[in-house]
């Protein structure tokens, strides 16, 4: 029995076309044939969540996937001048009663495998409320513990707690306030970063703009 390659399994119930991949008996350049490829095929999915559980619904408006817009601006009076990134941050439904969070950014005259600063945690919401908390583990050896509140299409949050690693590099970071406004007319979320270190009072650091990201990922339904 012929066995499948896999890379074709499945498409026709996806209603997927995939190029056929050229097999290594039909190289009419004779002989020099480079390996096939394996295309995987792939579809568009949408990134809003259609389902999160009612504890969750005050945030449906940020939960998903964002992309930046335009590159955002990083300042603070210790910089010599302002400096573009960009970043992707998303919270998502992971299965439980909370969001996961993951922010990733990196220097956009580089690409995205530049990557500078990396956050990972976790948005929660006391239940029955607009109390919400955001635990972030900082890729420079820094996590905290933000709280503020939610309203309709807005979110501001305070560190309430903060611990660093021993060698992390000064200065020490004291807090941070972050300001997430969605504005429904454009569809941009706006993200406003203010910090306050151990040499210089809370002053803005981070603002940037994203749009609702859809793209493409391997299709896992094989
Ligand atoms: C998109 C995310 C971020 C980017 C692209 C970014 C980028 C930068 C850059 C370019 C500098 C200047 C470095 C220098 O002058 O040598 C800087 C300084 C700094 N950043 Fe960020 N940063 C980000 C987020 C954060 C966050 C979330 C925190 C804190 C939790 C943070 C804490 C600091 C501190 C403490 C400094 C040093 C400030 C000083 O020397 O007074 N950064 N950052």
């Amino acid at each position: 029995m012929e066995k499948s390659n896999g890379a074709g399994d499945g498409q026709a119930a996806l209603g997927l076309s995939i190029p056929k991949t050229p097999s290594s008996h039909s190289s009419a350049a004779g002989g020099n044939a480079s390996p096939p490829l394996i295309e995987r095929p792939t579809k568009q999915v949408p990134v809003f969540p259609h389902f999160l559980p009612n504890e969750l619904e005050p945030l449906a408006w940020i939960a998903g996937k964002w992309i930046v817009h335009e590159p955002g601006v990083v300042r603070y009076p210790t910089m010599k001048a302002d400096f573009k990134y960009s970043e992707r941050i998303e919270f998502t439904f992971g299965g439980q009663k909370m969001l996961d969070y993951k922010a990733e950014s990196w220097n956009p005259a580089i690409g995205p495998t530049a990557l500078m600063h990396r956050e990972v945690g976790f948005l929660r919401i006391k239940p029955g409320s607009t109390d919400v908390a955001l635990v972030i583990a900082h890729n420079f050896g820094v996590s905290e513990i933000l709280e503020g509140k939610v309203s309709e299409n807005s979110m501001w949050l305070m560190t309430s707690g903060i611990s660093r690693m021993a060698f992390a590099a000064e200065p020490a970071v004291v807090a941070n306030r972050r300001t997430f406004t969605f504005d429904p007319a454009t569809e941009e979320l706006e993200h406003v970063m203010e910090m306050q270190t151990t040499r210089t009072a809370l002053t803005e650091h981070l603002r940037i703009k994203y749009k609702r990201d859809t793209h493409q990922v391997p299709d896992a339904h094989k």
